[in-house]
C-alpha cells in the first residue's frame, strides 16, 4: 500500500443527530486524496468508534439532505440510488444508541472501483496498488483524521468492512497496529476465506471481474491455489490478538463461510486466550442490523 502521509481534518459542520447524539461532517486531506467523513457521536465523553467505508456515498446511509450527493464516479448500479437506501449497512442510530461512535466515508473518495481510475489513483500516490490495498490505506488515514478531531477514542477504533471492504479492513488491521479491533463481514475470497478452500470464488473468478483489486502476482496462482505458501488465516493472525470478529451468512457460499470457519479455528488456536468471535446467520450476502447488534455486543464486552 502507499506510504503514510500528512493527514488534515477540518470539521465542516456539527449538528444534532437523533435525540441526543451529534453528527459531524469532516473534510479529510491525505496527500492528494480528499475524503468526506461522516461521524456520528453519542452524548458524553469521546467514545470508541467503529469506522469503515460505504459503497455509494455518505448520503446512501443517511437520507438527510444536509449530506451532499456524491458528484464523483459511482458504480453503475448505484447511479440512481435513493438517499438512505443503504442505511441498514451503517445503522448509526443503533451504533450511537449502544454508546459507540460510527464513522464512514465513500470508498470512491479513496479509490474508485474501476481499473483505470484505480491505476490513476495509484500513480498519484506513487506506485501501482490494488484497490484493496488503497482502501486499506484509507482506513489508516481515516483513523488518523479521527484522532486529529479529538471527538472519539481513536485508541479504540474498530475497522469494519463488508464484503470487498472486509478484505480491505483485514489488510488494514494486519498492517496498522494502531487499529484497535476488526470486524470483517462476508469478506470472502481475499478476506476471511482461505484461497485454498474448496468452495466459493476462485482467484480466476476474482481476477476476471475485478482485475484491479489485488497485486497481479496473485493471478499466477489461479487454478493452483494449493501452491500458495501463505493464506488468509495468516493475515487474520496479524490482525489478532486485537479483538477480532468475523461474520458470514449461511447461503453466501460464494464467500466460503466454511473456509472462514477453518481460518477462525486456526487463529483461535494461535491466540487461545484472546477475544476472537464469529457468527454465521441465516440468509444471503449482506450486512444487517442483526449483524451489527452482534458486533456491538462483542465490542461492548
Ligand atoms: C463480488 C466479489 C466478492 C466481493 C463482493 C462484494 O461478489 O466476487 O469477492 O466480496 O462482490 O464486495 O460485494
Amino acid at each position: 500500500m502507499p506510504s503514510p502521509c500528512a493527514v488534515g481534518a477540518t470539521i465542516r459542520e456539527i449538528r444534532t443527530f437523533g435525540k441526543q447524539g451529534r453528527r459531524a461532517q469532516i473534510d479529510v486531506a491525505a496527500g492528494p486524496v480528499r475524503i468526506g467523513l461522516a461521524l456520528y457521536l453519542p452524548p458524553g465523553p469521546p467514545a470508541p468508534v467503529f469506522f469503515g467505508p460505504n459503497f455509494a456515498g455518505n448520503g446512501s446511509i443517511d437520507p438527510d439532505p444536509a449530506i451532499p450527493r456524491e458528484r464523483g464516479w459511482l458504480r453503475p448500479e448505484h447511479a440512481a440510488l435513493p438517499p438512505g437506501a443503504h442505511a441498514e449497512r451503517w445503522p448509526m442510530d443503533l451504533i450511537v444508541g449502544a454508546g459507540f461512535a460510527g464513522a464512514t466515508w465513500y470508498d470512491g473518495d479513496v479509490c474508485p472501483d474501476d481499473p483505470g481510475l484505480c491505476a490513476a489513483r495509484g500513480r498519484e500516490l506513487g506506485g501501482r496498488f490494488g484497490a484493496i490495498a488503497l482502501w486499506a490505506w484509507g482506513f489508516s488515514r481515516a483513523r488518523e483524521a479521527l484522532a486529529a478531531t479529538g471527538l472519539v477514542r481513536a485508541d479504540r477504533a474498530v475497522a469494519v468492512g463488508h464484503s470487498r471492504h472486509g478484505k480491505a479492513a483485514i489488510w488494514a488491521a494486519a498492517n496498522d497496529p494502531e487499529i484497535a479491533g476488526l470486524v470483517a463481514n462476508n469478506s470472502g475470497t481475499g478476506g476471511s476465506r482461505p484461497f485454498r478452500w474448496r468452495e466459493g470464488e476462485t482467484i480466476a473468478q476474482l481476477f476476471e471481474r475485478f482485475p484491479h483489486w489485488f497485486a497481479p502476482a496473485l493471478a499466477e496462482f489461479a487454478g493452483r491455489e494449493n501452491a500458495l505458501t501463505l493464506d488468509q488465516h495468516a493475515a487474520l493472525a496479524l490482525a489478532a490478538p486485537r479483538p477480532l470478529y468475523l461474520a458470514s451468512a449461511r447461503d453466501d457460499l460464494w464467500a466460503g463461510p466454511g473456509g472462514e470457519a477453518l481460518a477462525y479455528e486456526s487463529i483461535r488456536h494461535l491466540w487461545p486466550k484472546h477475544r476472537i468471535g464469529r457468527h454465521v446467520r441465516d440468509g444471503d450476502h449482506g450486512i444487517t442490523r442483526g449483524d451489527w447488534t452482534r458486533f456491538l455486543a462483542f465490542f461492548a464486552g
